[in-house]
């Protein structure tokens, strides 16, 4: 492969990128396969984190790849309005043997982004078809991640991603965030104490009406903003406030959607069912772009009424159960079920929790947060420059060959669900010689 230059890097204005300090120090991947990436120089990169926490059957899946290709040749497009072609048909009877019981009607999406603002047009739509339009408060949650359009960052509580964009939606409303470093660092597993942060619910229902309220939308698990893992109790609770003021809870499960805890989506390790689920990521293994909204089927079947010649739910996407994505999906879910990934974490999450805590009392550390195959190391910021001590870590492991991510000061792991022992024993090494050197 040629050497890029820096004049053809210059073009590429990248996502979520310091791209300046990249342009200076490019870090270029050319190839995958199994738990590696391949740079441009030819070094082999031990993955971390599933690409970015989609690619949960590991790189270049045989199964996956000829899915990819035999679409390609057979069924390049077909229009997804009016129109349907019988893999998209499949893919959502597949979808639905394996999500909580009763969430059995797929909606088809490109990405978590939209899929977060389709799960959000979905309830206030409901409301409104079941005759009670007044719901049309939105609720989130203060360090919630959603993605990146205007729906999502409204409801999410990252401030670095709203604070850029104005007013975004109006009428949001957001209950507190689950983290209590004071009572909870360094739990293995979920925390003991914070059930009770869920009342938060009760208090934007005093303050807005939940008359006004058409859903609350929370990942199972925050991921982006730095491994947040819910308290014992805490979303159970949240479903009984839910359930008491006629609200929807949504669940974005991007990130825990597909095996990441242990069983094959959130809800399930947590034992709590949304009623709208929005999932992304691993549903295609990060090979070609797809994502869908799960829904209970009362909240479709609410939509199916007036003539029969009309279109129900005025939404949708040119590229909606696009024929490469659904092929890519079947190949994905096929390669899950051979290989039992979807509850490989429950099976493996013993010994990296062990590994990923071993991490506790090295310079800096002042938290470790795990569930299934996802682990948070939150570190202390360097004096006045949050998030570098943190960025410097994963530059020093990168340049030793390991891929981990960052947000803030905290080091997010959400490796391929193939993962081995030795992979995880490599990874922790490298993170604790980066984690000493950054001291
Ligand atoms: C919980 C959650 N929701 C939504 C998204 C957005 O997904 P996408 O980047 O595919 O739009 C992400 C991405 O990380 C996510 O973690």
């Amino acid at each position: 492969m040629s050497q890029p230059t820096d004049a053809n890097l210059d073009a590429y204005w990248m996502p979520f990128t310091a791209n300046r300090q990249f342009k200076k120090a490019p870090r270029l991947l050319t190839r995958a396969d199994g738990m590696y990436f391949t740079d441009d120089k030819g070094r082999q990169v031990l993955d971390g984190i599933a690409g970015l926490w989609c690619v949960n059957a590991g790189h270049n899946r045989p199964r996956i790849v000829q899915a990819i290709q035999q679409q390609a040749a057979e069924l390049d497009f077909a229009p997804p309005f009016q129109m349907a072609h019988p893999k998209a048909f499949e893919l959502a009877e597949r979808l639905v043997e394996l999500t909580p019981a009763g969430m059995n009607k797929v909606f088809y999406t490109n990405s978590g982004s939209e899929s977060v603002d389709t799960a959000l047009k979905m309830a206030l739509a409901y409301h409104r078809v079941r005759g009670e339009g007044s719901r049309t408060r939105l609720i989130g949650r203060e360090r919630g991640y959603h993605g990146v359009n205007f729906g999502g960052i409204s409801v999410g509580g990252m401030v670095g991603n709203r604070k850029m964009f104005g007013m975004m939606l109006s009428g949001v409303d957001h209950i507190g965030h689950t983290h209590d470093a004071a009572r909870n660092a360094f739990t293995v597993g979920q925390p003991e104490h914070g059930a009770n942060l869920a009342d938060d619910l009760e208090r934007l229902v005093a303050l807005h009406d939940a008359s006004t309220i058409a859903a609350v939308i929370v990942e199972p698990v925050a991921g982006s903003t730095g491994v947040l893992i819910p308290p014992k109790g805490y979303l159970q609770r949240l479903r009984e406030i839910c359930d008491k003021h006629g609200i929807l809870l949504i669940f974005d499960e991007v990130i825990t959607g597909f095996g990441r805890t242990g069983n094959p989506f959130g809800a399930q390790t947590f034992g709590v069912t949304p009623d709208l689920m929005t999932v992304a990521k691993g549903l295609t293994n990060g090979c070609v772009p797809m994502g869908a909204v799960i829904a209970k089927q009362h909240i479709h079947d609410a939509f199916m009424n007036g003539p029969e010649h009309l279109i129900e739910f005025f939404h949708g996407y040119t590229y909606s159960a696009h024929p490469l994505a659904c092929a890519a999906a079947l190949g994905t879910l096929d390669t899950y079920a051979e290989e039992g990934l979807l509850t490989r974490a429950g099976e493996l999450g013993g010994y990296f929790a062990e590994c990923l805590h071993s991490l506790k009392g090295l310079p800096n550390v002042i938290d470790i947060r795990n569930i299934g195959l996802v682990g948070g190391v939150e570190l202390s910021p360097l004096p006045g420059e949050p998030a570098k001590r943190a960025f410097n870590i994963f530059l020093d492991c990168w340049e030793k060959g390991v891929l981990i991510r960052t947000t803030g000061d905290t080091i997010a792991l959400s490796p391929p669900l193939i993962i081995e022992r030795k992979h995880i024993d490599h990874i922790i090494d490298t993170l604790r010689g980066a984690i000493q050197r950054a001291a």
